[in-house]
Protein backbone atom coordinates (compact mmCIF):
# COMPACT_ATOMS: atom_id res chain seq x y z
CA UNK A 1 0.00 0.00 0.00
CA UNK A 2 1.14 3.50 -1.13
CA UNK A 3 0.04 6.79 1.09
CA UNK A 4 -0.19 8.87 -2.48
CA UNK A 5 -2.35 6.49 -3.63
CA UNK A 6 -5.16 6.45 -0.81
CA UNK A 7 -4.84 10.39 -1.02
CA UNK A 8 -5.33 9.84 -4.49
CA UNK A 9 -8.30 7.90 -3.95
CA UNK A 10 -10.13 10.16 -0.93
CA UNK A 11 -9.03 13.29 -3.28
CA UNK A 12 -11.13 11.79 -6.63
CA UNK A 13 -13.98 10.76 -4.03
CA UNK A 14 -13.35 7.26 -3.31
CA UNK A 15 -14.46 5.24 -0.27
CA UNK A 16 -11.46 4.13 1.61
CA UNK A 17 -11.38 0.32 3.35
CA UNK A 18 -10.68 -0.28 6.79
CA UNK A 19 -7.40 -1.46 6.14
CA UNK A 20 -6.62 1.05 4.17
CA UNK A 21 -7.34 3.55 7.01
CA UNK A 22 -5.80 1.63 9.39
CA UNK A 23 -2.84 1.92 7.15
CA UNK A 24 -2.66 5.30 7.29
CA UNK A 25 -3.13 5.73 10.95
CA UNK A 26 -0.52 3.33 12.25
CA UNK A 27 1.90 4.79 9.72
CA UNK A 28 0.88 8.30 10.72
CA UNK A 29 1.17 7.49 14.48
CA UNK A 30 4.54 5.25 14.09
CA UNK A 31 5.99 8.63 11.95
CA UNK A 32 6.55 6.62 8.58
CA UNK A 33 4.01 8.62 7.26
CA UNK A 34 4.89 12.90 7.16
CA UNK A 35 2.80 15.35 8.02
CA UNK A 36 2.57 16.40 4.69
CA UNK A 37 0.89 13.68 3.51
CA UNK A 38 -1.14 13.51 6.44
CA UNK A 39 -2.59 17.26 5.71
CA UNK A 40 -3.55 16.25 2.26
CA UNK A 41 -5.38 13.70 2.89
CA UNK A 42 -7.30 15.98 5.98
CA UNK A 43 -8.11 18.23 3.21
CA UNK A 44 -9.35 15.78 0.95
CA UNK A 45 -11.74 14.32 3.52
CA UNK A 46 -12.42 18.01 4.35
CA UNK A 47 -13.74 18.48 0.73
CA UNK A 48 -15.39 14.93 0.12
CA UNK A 49 -16.22 13.83 3.27
CA UNK A 50 -16.24 9.95 4.71
CA UNK A 51 -19.16 7.58 4.51
CA UNK A 52 -20.01 5.89 7.34
CA UNK A 53 -18.23 3.23 7.02
CA UNK A 54 -15.31 5.23 6.68
CA UNK A 55 -16.08 7.42 9.70
CA UNK A 56 -16.43 4.55 11.89
CA UNK A 57 -12.86 3.01 10.77
CA UNK A 58 -11.12 6.26 11.05
CA UNK A 59 -12.24 6.60 14.47
CA UNK A 60 -11.62 3.05 15.38
CA UNK A 61 -8.17 3.06 14.08
CA UNK A 62 -7.36 5.79 16.12
CA UNK A 63 -8.85 4.50 19.19
CA UNK A 64 -6.44 1.83 19.00
CA UNK A 65 -3.07 4.22 18.35
CA UNK A 66 -2.53 3.78 22.08
CA UNK A 67 -3.76 2.40 25.33
CA UNK A 68 -7.24 1.07 25.31
CA UNK A 69 -9.02 1.36 29.12
CA UNK A 70 -10.48 -1.65 29.99
CA UNK A 71 -13.47 -1.49 31.89
CA UNK A 72 -14.73 -4.91 31.13
CA UNK A 73 -14.75 -5.72 34.68
CA UNK A 74 -17.80 -2.91 35.41
CA UNK A 75 -20.14 -5.37 32.88
CA UNK A 76 -22.59 -2.90 31.20
CA UNK A 77 -22.31 -0.64 34.43
CA UNK A 78 -19.74 1.51 32.86
CA UNK A 79 -21.19 5.01 31.93
CA UNK A 80 -18.74 8.22 30.03
CA UNK A 81 -20.13 11.61 29.41
CA UNK A 82 -18.68 14.05 27.27
CA UNK A 83 -19.09 17.17 26.31
CA UNK A 84 -18.05 19.15 23.17
CA UNK A 85 -17.05 22.31 25.37
CA UNK A 86 -18.92 25.48 26.75
CA UNK A 87 -18.94 28.38 29.24
CA UNK A 88 -19.61 28.43 32.77
CA UNK A 89 -20.31 23.97 31.76
CA UNK A 90 -19.79 22.68 34.92
CA UNK A 91 -21.98 19.47 35.08
CA UNK A 92 -19.41 16.46 35.01
CA UNK A 93 -19.26 17.67 38.25
CA UNK A 94 -22.87 17.07 38.96
CA UNK A 95 -23.76 14.22 36.77
CA UNK A 96 -20.81 11.87 37.85
CA UNK A 97 -21.34 11.92 41.65
CA UNK A 98 -25.15 11.53 40.37
CA UNK A 99 -24.54 8.95 38.34
CA UNK A 100 -23.00 6.90 40.47
CA UNK A 101 -25.29 7.15 43.66
CA UNK A 102 -27.78 4.77 41.17
CA UNK A 103 -25.31 2.41 40.46
CA UNK A 104 -23.73 3.65 37.64
CA UNK A 105 -19.73 2.81 37.30
CA UNK A 106 -18.34 6.77 36.24
CA UNK A 107 -14.61 5.99 35.40
CA UNK A 108 -13.92 9.38 33.61
CA UNK A 109 -10.93 10.85 32.21
CA UNK A 110 -11.20 14.84 31.38
CA UNK A 111 -9.43 17.64 29.97
CA UNK A 112 -8.26 20.87 31.02
CA UNK A 113 -9.33 24.30 29.47
CA UNK A 114 -7.89 26.49 26.30
CA UNK A 115 -9.43 29.67 25.13
CA UNK A 116 -12.86 30.40 25.71
CA UNK A 117 -13.69 27.01 27.13
CA UNK A 118 -13.31 25.93 30.67
CA UNK A 119 -11.79 22.10 31.51
CA UNK A 120 -13.01 19.60 34.24
CA UNK A 121 -9.19 19.00 35.27
CA UNK A 122 -8.80 22.63 36.03
CA UNK A 123 -12.20 23.00 38.20
CA UNK A 124 -11.22 19.92 40.09
CA UNK A 125 -7.90 21.06 40.76
CA UNK A 126 -9.27 24.25 42.72
CA UNK A 127 -10.44 22.03 45.26
CA UNK A 128 -7.40 21.73 47.88
CA UNK A 129 -5.62 18.52 47.67
CA UNK A 130 -7.76 16.79 44.76
CA UNK A 131 -5.73 14.36 43.00
CA UNK A 132 -6.03 14.34 38.89
CA UNK A 133 -3.21 11.77 38.47
CA UNK A 134 -3.77 8.07 40.09
CA UNK A 135 -2.59 5.19 38.94
CA UNK A 136 -4.33 3.07 36.53
CA UNK A 137 -4.69 0.54 39.68
CA UNK A 138 -5.81 3.52 42.39
CA UNK A 139 -8.33 4.27 39.44
CA UNK A 140 -9.58 1.07 38.71
CA UNK A 141 -10.30 0.50 43.13
CA UNK A 142 -12.08 3.67 43.55
CA UNK A 143 -14.61 2.63 40.60
CA UNK A 144 -14.98 -0.50 42.13
CA UNK A 145 -15.57 0.69 45.50
CA UNK A 146 -17.86 4.07 45.24
CA UNK A 147 -18.47 3.89 41.57
CA UNK A 148 -16.69 7.40 40.55
CA UNK A 149 -13.27 8.64 39.89
CA UNK A 150 -12.16 11.72 37.78
CA UNK A 151 -9.08 12.19 36.54
CA UNK A 152 -6.71 13.96 33.81
CA UNK A 153 -6.52 11.90 30.25
CA UNK A 154 -3.56 9.83 30.38
CA UNK A 155 -0.80 10.90 27.77
CA UNK A 156 -1.38 7.77 25.65
CA UNK A 157 -4.68 7.78 25.07
CA UNK A 158 -5.32 7.96 21.11
CA UNK A 159 -2.19 9.38 20.07
CA UNK A 160 -3.07 9.00 16.92
CA UNK A 161 -5.62 11.72 17.31
CA UNK A 162 -3.33 14.00 19.70
CA UNK A 163 -0.97 13.74 16.15
CA UNK A 164 -3.71 14.67 13.58
CA UNK A 165 -5.37 17.14 15.84
CA UNK A 166 -2.81 19.46 16.19
CA UNK A 167 -1.70 18.70 12.25
CA UNK A 168 -5.51 19.91 11.38
CA UNK A 169 -5.52 23.05 14.07
CA UNK A 170 -2.39 24.35 11.34
CA UNK A 171 -4.02 23.38 8.02
CA UNK A 172 -7.40 24.59 8.24
CA UNK A 173 -9.11 21.42 8.44
CA UNK A 174 -10.67 21.35 11.95
CA UNK A 175 -14.12 22.25 10.37
CA UNK A 176 -15.22 19.23 9.45
CA UNK A 177 -17.70 17.24 10.83
CA UNK A 178 -16.15 13.30 10.16
CA UNK A 179 -12.86 14.46 11.25
CA UNK A 180 -14.66 16.15 14.59
CA UNK A 181 -16.74 12.72 15.18
CA UNK A 182 -13.75 10.48 14.69
CA UNK A 183 -11.43 12.74 17.05
CA UNK A 184 -13.98 12.87 19.98
CA UNK A 185 -14.82 9.21 19.43
CA UNK A 186 -11.80 8.16 18.98
CA UNK A 187 -10.78 9.69 22.56
CA UNK A 188 -14.35 7.81 23.72
CA UNK A 189 -13.49 4.26 23.08
CA UNK A 190 -10.16 4.48 24.03
CA UNK A 191 -11.50 5.41 27.43
CA UNK A 192 -13.53 1.76 27.23
CA UNK A 193 -16.84 2.92 28.69
CA UNK A 194 -19.86 0.45 27.94
CA UNK A 195 -22.00 3.35 27.69
CA UNK A 196 -22.03 7.30 26.62
CA UNK A 197 -23.62 10.10 26.97
CA UNK A 198 -23.00 13.17 24.35
CA UNK A 199 -23.47 16.72 25.17
CA UNK A 200 -23.37 18.41 21.93
CA UNK A 201 -23.35 21.93 22.87
CA UNK A 202 -25.31 24.43 20.29
CA UNK A 203 -24.75 28.39 19.88
CA UNK A 204 -22.44 31.55 20.31
CA UNK A 205 -20.59 29.76 23.14
CA UNK A 206 -19.75 26.50 21.68
CA UNK A 207 -18.06 24.79 18.59
CA UNK A 208 -21.22 24.00 16.80
CA UNK A 209 -22.95 27.28 16.35
CA UNK A 210 -26.16 26.48 14.70
CA UNK A 211 -28.47 23.59 15.50
CA UNK A 212 -27.70 21.71 12.17
CA UNK A 213 -24.04 21.70 12.63
CA UNK A 214 -24.44 19.89 16.04
CA UNK A 215 -27.23 17.81 14.88
CA UNK A 216 -25.16 16.36 12.16
CA UNK A 217 -22.01 16.40 14.45
CA UNK A 218 -24.18 14.34 17.26
CA UNK A 219 -25.74 12.09 14.41
CA UNK A 220 -22.37 10.59 12.87
CA UNK A 221 -20.81 10.30 16.92
CA UNK A 222 -23.79 8.12 17.95
CA UNK A 223 -23.43 6.33 14.45
CA UNK A 224 -19.96 5.56 14.99
CA UNK A 225 -20.64 4.31 18.92
CA UNK A 226 -23.49 1.86 17.52
CA UNK A 227 -21.11 0.90 14.55
CA UNK A 228 -18.34 0.58 17.40
CA UNK A 229 -20.55 -1.84 19.79
CA UNK A 230 -21.48 0.89 22.23
CA UNK A 231 -24.52 2.14 23.56
CA UNK A 232 -24.95 5.74 23.11
CA UNK A 233 -26.83 8.89 23.12
CA UNK A 234 -26.49 12.24 22.17
CA UNK A 235 -28.26 15.68 23.84
CA UNK A 236 -28.30 18.63 22.00
CA UNK A 237 -28.17 21.47 24.69
CA UNK A 238 -28.22 25.33 24.48
CA UNK A 239 -24.77 27.17 24.82
CA UNK A 240 -26.31 30.59 23.54
CA UNK A 241 -26.50 31.79 27.11
CA UNK A 242 -23.74 30.58 29.72
CA UNK A 243 -25.12 27.48 31.87
CA UNK A 244 -25.57 28.79 35.48
CA UNK A 245 -24.10 31.71 36.81
CA UNK A 246 -20.53 31.18 37.76
CA UNK A 247 -17.69 31.24 35.36
CA UNK A 248 -14.03 30.41 36.95
CA UNK A 249 -13.01 27.22 38.70
CA UNK A 250 -13.61 27.13 42.20
CA UNK A 251 -16.77 29.20 41.57
CA UNK A 252 -18.27 26.50 39.13
CA UNK A 253 -17.36 23.52 41.75
CA UNK A 254 -19.75 26.25 44.41
CA UNK A 255 -22.53 26.01 41.98
CA UNK A 256 -22.12 22.50 41.25
CA UNK A 257 -22.50 21.36 44.94
CA UNK A 258 -25.27 24.03 45.42
CA UNK A 259 -27.21 21.54 42.52
CA UNK A 260 -26.22 18.22 44.19
CA UNK A 261 -27.42 19.86 47.60
CA UNK A 262 -30.65 19.72 45.58
CA UNK A 263 -30.51 23.99 44.38
CA UNK A 264 -28.88 26.03 41.76
CA UNK A 265 -29.69 27.19 38.89
CA UNK A 266 -32.87 25.74 37.56
CA UNK A 267 -30.50 25.82 33.65
CA UNK A 268 -27.61 23.47 35.44
CA UNK A 269 -30.43 21.14 36.72
CA UNK A 270 -32.47 20.89 34.23
CA UNK A 271 -28.93 20.13 31.68
CA UNK A 272 -27.87 18.02 34.22
CA UNK A 273 -30.80 15.80 34.73
CA UNK A 274 -30.70 15.42 30.98
CA UNK A 275 -27.56 13.99 30.89
CA UNK A 276 -27.37 11.81 34.13
CA UNK A 277 -31.28 10.65 33.12
CA UNK A 278 -29.51 9.36 29.98
CA UNK A 279 -26.48 8.24 31.45
CA UNK A 280 -28.79 5.93 33.95
CA UNK A 281 -31.23 4.87 31.18
CA UNK A 282 -28.47 3.66 29.21
CA UNK A 283 -26.94 1.48 32.26
CA UNK A 284 -29.99 0.52 33.83
CA UNK A 285 -31.92 -0.42 30.37
CA UNK A 286 -35.00 1.76 31.99
CA UNK A 287 -36.84 4.22 30.32
CA UNK A 288 -35.48 7.83 30.41
CA UNK A 289 -38.52 9.27 32.57
CA UNK A 290 -38.09 6.40 34.83
CA UNK A 291 -34.18 7.51 35.22
CA UNK A 292 -35.30 10.74 35.81
CA UNK A 293 -37.20 10.28 38.39
CA UNK A 294 -34.51 8.28 40.40
CA UNK A 295 -32.15 11.30 39.39
CA UNK A 296 -34.40 13.72 40.93
CA UNK A 297 -34.79 11.61 43.81
CA UNK A 298 -30.99 11.11 44.10
CA UNK A 299 -30.90 14.66 44.35
CA UNK A 300 -33.53 15.51 46.88
CA UNK A 301 -32.84 12.83 49.31
CA UNK A 302 -28.72 13.95 49.46
CA UNK A 303 -27.36 10.75 48.24
CA UNK A 304 -26.13 13.02 45.05
CA UNK A 305 -24.05 15.03 47.48
CA UNK A 306 -23.06 12.55 49.66
CA UNK A 307 -21.52 10.52 46.99
CA UNK A 308 -19.66 14.31 45.71
CA UNK A 309 -18.16 14.16 49.00
CA UNK A 310 -17.14 10.25 49.07
CA UNK A 311 -15.54 10.46 45.59
CA UNK A 312 -13.61 14.10 46.71
CA UNK A 313 -12.63 12.98 49.25
CA UNK A 314 -11.15 9.44 47.77
CA UNK A 315 -9.04 11.31 45.32
CA UNK A 316 -7.05 13.36 48.35
CA UNK A 317 -9.95 16.50 47.90
CA UNK A 318 -11.00 18.57 51.27
CA UNK A 319 -14.31 17.92 51.57
CA UNK A 320 -14.86 21.13 53.91
CA UNK A 321 -14.84 23.49 50.96
CA UNK A 322 -17.69 21.28 49.48
CA UNK A 323 -19.71 21.58 52.67
CA UNK A 324 -18.96 24.87 52.77
CA UNK A 325 -17.55 26.94 49.56
CA UNK A 326 -17.06 30.12 51.79
CA UNK A 327 -13.61 28.22 53.08
CA UNK A 328 -12.44 28.40 49.31
CA UNK A 329 -9.87 31.11 48.85
CA UNK A 330 -11.41 34.30 47.73
CA UNK A 331 -9.83 36.40 44.54
CA UNK A 332 -8.84 39.45 46.10
CA UNK A 333 -10.28 41.55 43.61
CA UNK A 334 -14.28 41.76 43.06
CA UNK A 335 -15.66 44.21 40.72
CA UNK A 336 -19.11 45.08 39.96
CA UNK A 337 -20.11 45.60 36.15
CA UNK A 338 -23.39 47.86 35.93
CA UNK A 339 -25.34 48.84 33.40
CA UNK A 340 -25.51 51.98 31.74
CA UNK A 341 -28.90 51.73 30.20
CA UNK A 342 -32.51 50.30 30.77
CA UNK A 343 -34.08 47.39 28.50
CA UNK A 344 -34.18 43.31 28.53
CA UNK A 345 -30.85 41.41 27.68
CA UNK A 346 -31.14 40.27 24.18
CA UNK A 347 -28.01 38.66 23.87
CA UNK A 348 -24.74 37.17 25.34
CA UNK A 349 -22.06 36.43 22.81
CA UNK A 350 -21.13 33.21 25.29
CA UNK A 351 -17.76 32.82 23.63
CA UNK A 352 -16.71 36.71 24.29
CA UNK A 353 -17.72 35.99 28.28
CA UNK A 354 -15.58 32.93 28.44
CA UNK A 355 -12.67 35.08 26.81
CA UNK A 356 -13.36 37.69 29.87
CA UNK A 357 -13.08 35.07 32.19
CA UNK A 358 -9.91 33.79 30.93
CA UNK A 359 -8.27 37.54 31.00
CA UNK A 360 -9.19 37.47 34.44
CA UNK A 361 -7.20 33.88 35.15
CA UNK A 362 -9.81 31.79 35.11
CA UNK A 363 -8.41 30.49 31.63
CA UNK A 364 -5.40 29.80 29.41
CA UNK A 365 -4.93 31.68 26.09
CA UNK A 366 -2.22 28.96 25.40
CA UNK A 367 -1.53 25.20 27.14
CA UNK A 368 1.61 26.56 28.82
CA UNK A 369 -0.26 29.38 31.01
CA UNK A 370 -1.37 28.99 34.93
CA UNK A 371 -4.81 29.20 36.28
CA UNK A 372 -5.98 30.93 39.02
CA UNK A 373 -8.78 29.15 40.54
CA UNK A 374 -10.78 32.02 42.68
CA UNK A 375 -10.85 33.89 39.16
CA UNK A 376 -13.75 33.92 36.90
CA UNK A 377 -17.36 36.20 37.08
CA UNK A 378 -20.31 35.92 38.82
CA UNK A 379 -23.13 36.54 36.15
CA UNK A 380 -25.95 38.61 37.92
CA UNK A 381 -28.33 39.02 34.99
CA UNK A 382 -28.72 36.97 32.02
CA UNK A 383 -30.52 36.98 28.86
CA UNK A 384 -33.76 37.65 28.98
CA UNK A 385 -33.54 39.46 32.35
CA UNK A 386 -35.07 43.23 32.76
CA UNK A 387 -32.34 45.68 33.18
CA UNK A 388 -32.19 49.39 35.36
CA UNK A 389 -29.43 51.47 34.84
CA UNK A 390 -26.86 51.10 37.57
CA UNK A 391 -28.05 47.48 38.54
CA UNK A 392 -25.37 45.06 38.62
CA UNK A 393 -24.77 42.59 35.64
CA UNK A 394 -21.67 40.60 36.61
CA UNK A 395 -18.99 40.53 39.23
CA UNK A 396 -15.41 40.02 38.24
CA UNK A 397 -12.94 38.34 40.44
CA UNK A 398 -9.49 38.11 40.06
CA UNK A 399 -6.19 38.38 41.51
CA UNK A 400 -4.73 41.50 39.76
CA UNK A 401 -6.43 44.57 39.34
CA UNK A 402 -5.21 45.61 36.09
CA UNK A 403 -6.69 42.46 34.55
CA UNK A 404 -10.33 44.27 35.34
CA UNK A 405 -10.51 46.84 32.29
CA UNK A 406 -9.62 44.62 29.52
CA UNK A 407 -12.01 41.92 30.91
CA UNK A 408 -14.61 44.34 31.45
CA UNK A 409 -14.48 45.91 27.89
CA UNK A 410 -14.80 42.11 26.61
CA UNK A 411 -17.71 41.44 29.10
CA UNK A 412 -19.36 44.67 28.19
CA UNK A 413 -18.79 43.94 23.95
CA UNK A 414 -20.81 40.64 24.83
CA UNK A 415 -24.47 41.99 25.60
CA UNK A 416 -26.83 43.57 23.49
CA UNK A 417 -29.90 45.40 25.32
CA UNK A 418 -32.94 46.15 23.61
CA UNK A 419 -36.09 47.63 24.85
CA UNK A 420 -38.23 44.09 24.07
CA UNK A 421 -38.03 41.06 25.98
CA UNK A 422 -36.37 38.20 23.86
CA UNK A 423 -37.90 34.86 23.02
CA UNK A 424 -36.44 32.44 25.51
CA UNK A 425 -35.10 29.00 23.60
CA UNK A 426 -34.71 25.45 24.66
CA UNK A 427 -32.27 24.01 26.83
CA UNK A 428 -32.24 20.73 25.64
CA UNK A 429 -32.83 21.09 22.00
CA UNK A 430 -32.81 17.17 20.48
CA UNK A 431 -31.93 13.83 21.74
CA UNK A 432 -30.87 11.45 19.38
CA UNK A 433 -30.50 7.88 20.35
CA UNK A 434 -28.26 5.03 19.05
N1 LIG B 1 -12.60 18.45 19.93
C1 LIG B 1 -11.88 17.35 19.65
O1 LIG B 1 -11.51 16.58 20.53
N2 LIG B 1 -11.55 17.13 18.35
C2 LIG B 1 -11.93 17.94 17.33
O2 LIG B 1 -11.62 17.68 16.21
C3 LIG B 1 -12.69 19.09 17.66
C4 LIG B 1 -13.01 19.31 18.98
Amino acid sequence: MRTIDLIEKKKRGGELTADELTFLICGYTAGEIPDYQMSAFAMAVWFNSMTPAETAALTDAMAKSGDMVDLSRFGDLSVDKHSTGGVGDKTTLIVAPLAASLGCKVAKMSGRGLGHTGGTVDKLESIPGYRTVLSPEKFMAQVEKIGVAVIGQSGNLAPADKKLYALRDVTATVDCVPLIASSIMSKKLAAGSHSIVLDVKIGSGAFMKTKEDASRLAREMVDIGVACGRKITAVLTDMDIPLGHNIGNSLEVTEAMEVLRGGGPADLREVSLALASEMVSLTWQISPEEARRRAEAALADGSAFAKAKEWIAAQGGDTSVIEDPARFPAAPVAYEVKADCEGFIARMDTEAIGTAAMLLGAGRATKEDNIDPAAGIRLVKKTGDAVKKGDVLAVLYTADRAKIPGAEAKFASALTVTTDAPLTRALVEEIIRG
